[in-house]
């Protein structure tokens, strides 16, 4: 059956290399995946004082992570931790306490940067942040990339063999990852 995953790329920018990476990997993904990008870029900024109410946008988010099976992270490194943007939506779909829109969907962390660390510290801040929320996240493999010219193109087609390679053996052990936990 159907697997639906909800992608929330950490970028707004139109050109976004995070984007390009997360389509490469639906790409790479068996066609009866559904691969449902989250808008993050129309949120208030969160304030505990919507809790007695939520706003309607953030009651939106929530529905739309609640209802996937899965969860994609592709998330670019701010100052050596995830942007405040995806921070924030994290924080409303975590909101108010106990209706927590993430708990137990299995999920993965990737993402894609210019600087050699490849998003590897911002990915293990955003690992702690899902951690506490309940999110069952794979290990291994990691995909920490620099971004290159011709690597991925606007379509998710990916330049470089070796890499599309790396990035299938990712696509396949979290299809595995997904499944067995959706079905435990
Ligand atoms: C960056 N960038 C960056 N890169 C990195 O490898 N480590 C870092 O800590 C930072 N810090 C950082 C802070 C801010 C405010 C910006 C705007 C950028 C560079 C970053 O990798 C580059 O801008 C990417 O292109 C961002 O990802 P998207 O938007 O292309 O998906």
């Amino acid at each position: 059956s159907a697997i639906k995953v909800a992608v929330l790329v950490g970028s707004l920018r139109k050109d976004s290399f995070n984007r390009k990476l997360a389509k490469a990997v639906e790409r790479l993904a068996s066609p009866e995946w559904l691969f449902e990008h989250v808008r993050i870029d129309n949120l208030p900024l969160y304030n505990q004082d919507f809790d007695s109410e939520y706003p309607p946008v953030c009651q939106q988010l929530k529905t739309q992570i609640k209802a996937a099976d899965a969860l994609l992270f592709v998330t670019p490194e701010y100052n050596r931790s995830i942007p405040g943007v995806l921070k924030n939506a994290i924080d409303i779909a975590s909101r108010p306490y106990g209706t927590n829109a993430f708990a137990n969907k299995p999920g993965a962390v990737i993402g894609i940067s210019v600087g050699a660390t490849g998003t590897a510290l911002a990915q293990q801040h955003l690992r702690n942040v899902l951690a506490y929320l309940d999110v069952p996240l794979m290990g291994q493999p990691e995909v920490f990339l620099k971004f290159s010219d011709g690597l991925i193109d606007d379509e998710g087609n990916i330049g470089v063999e070796s890499t599309k390679k790396f990035l299938q053996g990712f696509v396949d052990r979290y299809g595995e990852w997904v499944r067995r936990h959706v079905h435990a």
